[in-house]
């Protein structure tokens, strides 16, 4: 089958190509896509800073949604035209993708194409984090860095949906008010020269149960501070730097556990559990409203540079897309 695809000529060149795309493999499906999300990795790889595994597509792209439009071999629960949303090894820049079934979601019918393509890499970022590294308790406290980010608005709704508190932290006032729309019992402004105060004069130092950080560098040490006795903090990027000097008695003495994961390093076994459990534990609450995505921008499939800026300025708040309908 004919697509369009977006091809990386250079970081500050992108360019739409037309190549044929073969037919699903065994446990594939064949995708044809409305729309597709912007990850951040998306961006790193544009940069030549994300090698591509071998086992995934050189294109960009890993979430798209749109309607199922071939199945490979030793497929069930599918049919041609399904409205689906999936994770994709790469090649979702494009108008045709090909994905995993078992990395796969059929869409409620209360969420279309446009909603769809926000939601694989966030779902399931935020569960394998939140939910099965994190273990968060619906009596829990969860404190969500970044809560106006792709990643952070669905995180937010989530920990909602499953009954716990939600603190969360963004950049000015604006994005602080629409990070409390979203449903987070409190918001605290990072820009804030007093944050650490801020967070005591809250009552919250000691008390968070989870945390997940996509902030890193100096938000570490603030973290295990904040953190509850055997209280888990998990780290999903590094948006303040990589590196972090830490006190470790808190460690020891409130038994914390600090660690982390990349979907991408979960591998096709672990993405496919993942997805199975998210599919019985969130996608009720998806196909109820209680979690709705939140779009920012979505750009033409040829203006995936635009829609790179845009993230890289920091200007969005939730997802950026790209409509692969229109070329
Ligand atoms: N490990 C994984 O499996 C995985 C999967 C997906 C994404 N990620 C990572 O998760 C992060 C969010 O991804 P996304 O797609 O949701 O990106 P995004 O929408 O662009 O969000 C970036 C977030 O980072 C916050 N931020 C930026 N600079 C900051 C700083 N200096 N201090 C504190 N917060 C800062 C932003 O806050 P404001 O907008 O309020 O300024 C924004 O909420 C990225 O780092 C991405 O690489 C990891």
């Amino acid at each position: 089958m004919h697509r369009q695809y977006i091809d990386i000529e250079n970081p500050d060149t992108l360019s739409l190509n037309t190549d044929t795309l073969a037919p699903p493999d065994t446990g594939e499906i064949t995708i044809a896509t409305d729309f597709a999300g912007v990850n951040r990795a998306d961006i790193l790889q544009r940069l030549g800073l994300y090698p591509v595994p071998d086992d995934a597509s050189p294109i960009l792209g890993l979430e798209v949604a749109g309607q199922v439009a071939a199945i490979g071999p030793n497929v069930q629960g599918f049919e041609i035209g399904d409205n689906v949303a999936a994770l994709v090894q790469g090649g979702g820049y494009a108008t045709l993708a090909k994905a995993r079934a078992d990395h796969t979601l059929k869409l409620p019918s209360n969420i279309d194409s446009r909603q769809g393509a926000a939601l694989p890499e966030a779902l399931l970022t935020v569960w394998h984090n939140v939910f099965t590294l994190g273990r968060l308790k619906p009596q829990e406290t969860l404190l969500v860095h970044g809560g106006g980010s792709g990643i952070g608005t669905v995180a937010i709704q989530m920990a909602k949906a499953w009954g716990s508190r939600v603190v969360a932290t963004a950049g000015g006032a604006e994005k602080c008010a629409r990070v409390r729309d979203l449903g987070a019992d409190l918001v605290l402004d990072y820009r804030s020269e007093s944050l650490k105060d801020d967070f005591k004069n809250a009552g919250l130092a000691g008390a968070i149960d989870v945390t997940l950080d996509m902030a890193g560098g100096d938000f570490t040490a603030l973290n295990l501070e904040l953190a509850a006795p055997d209280g888990r903090v998990v780290c999903i990027g590094v948006m303040r730097g990589s590196t972090a000097e830490i006190e470790l008695v808190p460690v020891l003495m409130k038994r914390l556990t600090l660690t982390g994961s990349t979907l991408r390093g979960l591998g096709m076994t672990g993405r496919a559990a993942g997805f199975a459990a998210l599919q019985q534990a969130m996608m009720p609450f998806v196909a109820t409203g209680q979690i709705k995505p939140c779009i920012d921008t979505t750009f033409p499939l040829e203006q995936a540079l635009p829609a790179h800026t845009l993230m890289q300025s920091g200007a969005h708040f939730g997802k950026v897309l790209l409509d692969c309908r229109s070329t």
